[in-house]
């Protein structure tokens, strides 16, 4: 019998999709997520259920040990006091049980703009969880760093729907790659399946197909949901933290996110390898607006 794949944040947008590729390739899958109830629709599927909380390390230890590999990400927590050491708890969890259960293949989520150790916001725990990772002289480890998600326009449907535009901090006029999540699972469970690992510790990006500025990125968007002409408005910092304070975010986790934005709009969060045939992803902008982003705006109604 095959040892097990364990799957973290398997209830979310990219986790979900791994596990359910590698169940449908026959391999054997451990789920991980906070309630078991969640995890009920891929346990239905096969997939063995481990309820749990990542920042628990010896349960993740028990999770982890006898797999054959780990699919690892440090989730959003938006109501974070303090976002910057709930990213270190969960990234010194995560690593410690790795360690300890001995996984030889692990792919960490993580970004563009890890390489960078200022003025990236939420990356730079993704950037801490990376040296962490260095750490495992054992195991052969990949990190991924995907772009922007697409994902991320969900975000504006109230804006749209509310006041017919789109906007954020971010520059309407700076290009930077965007990706589907479903192209990371997608490149995730591959890595897994062919079991194509170059070593120690190996980056890797996913770049989406082509780069796109918001401007761009809002005309596609509108398109899709039958508001073709959709402006783009790049609102002022002091707009979106009251937006995004209404909406539940703590003040690091907000001061963060236009942290980062900041580093999108002075083209830092960047990838450092240039867009090539391995990194760059199928999944346009056209075809997400038109599938899953027209279908949430449909039913936010
Ligand atoms: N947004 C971007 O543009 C971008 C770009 C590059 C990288 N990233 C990375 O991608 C991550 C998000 O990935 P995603 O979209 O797949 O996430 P997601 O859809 O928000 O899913 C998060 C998953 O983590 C689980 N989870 C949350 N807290 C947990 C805990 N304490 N213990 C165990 N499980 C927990 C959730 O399950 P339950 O709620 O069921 O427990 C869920 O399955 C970000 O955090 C960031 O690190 C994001």
């Amino acid at each position: 019998m095959k040892s097990p794949f364990v799957v973290c944040g398997a209830t979310g947008n990219i986790g979900s999709r791994i596990a359910e590729i590698l169940l449908a390739a026959g391999e054997p899958v451990r789920i991980i997520g906070r309630e078991r109830v969640r995890l009920g629709r891929l346990a239905s599927k096969g997939a063995e259920s481990w309820p749990g909380d990542i920042g628990d390390t010896a349960f993740l230890e028990k999770a982890f040990s006898g797999a054959r590999g780990a699919f690892i990400l440090i989730p959003p927590r938006y109501d974070a006091s303090d976002f910057r050491e709930y990213q270190d708890q969960l990234g010194a969890s995560l690593v410690a049980a790795l360690s300890m259960a001995k996984v030889p293949r692990i792919v960490a989520l993580s970004s563009i703009g890890a390489h960078l150790d200022e003025g990236t916001g939420p990356i730079l725990g993704l950037h801490d969880l990376e040296t962490r990772l260095g750490t495992l002289k054992d195991a052969e480890v990949v990190c991924l760093r995907p772009a922007y998600f697409m994902e991320n326009h969900l975000w504006s449907i109230p804006l749209i729907r509310n006041q017919g535009i789109n906007g954020s901090p971010i520059r309407g006029d700076v290009p930077f790659p965007m990706i589907a999540t479903e192209d990371i699972a997608v490149a995730t469970a591959r890595l897994f399946v062919e079991g194509v690992f170059h070593g120690h510790h190996e980056v890797r990006y996913l770049l989406g197909p082509r780069d796109l500025t918001m401007s761009e990125a809002t005309r596609i968007i509108g398109e899709a949901i039958g508001k073709p002409g959709l402006k783009y408005v790049r609102f002022s910092e002091d707009d979106a933290r009251k937006t995004l304070a209404g909406a539940g975010m703590s003040g690091s986790v907000l001061e963060a996110m236009l942290e980062m934005q900041r580093g999108f709009n002075a083209g830092i969060v960047r990838p450092t390898r240039e867009r090539s045939m391995e990194n760059t992803t199928p999944t346009t902008l056209e075809s997400f607006a038109k599938s899953v982003y027209a279908h949430a705006y449909r039913v936010a109604a």
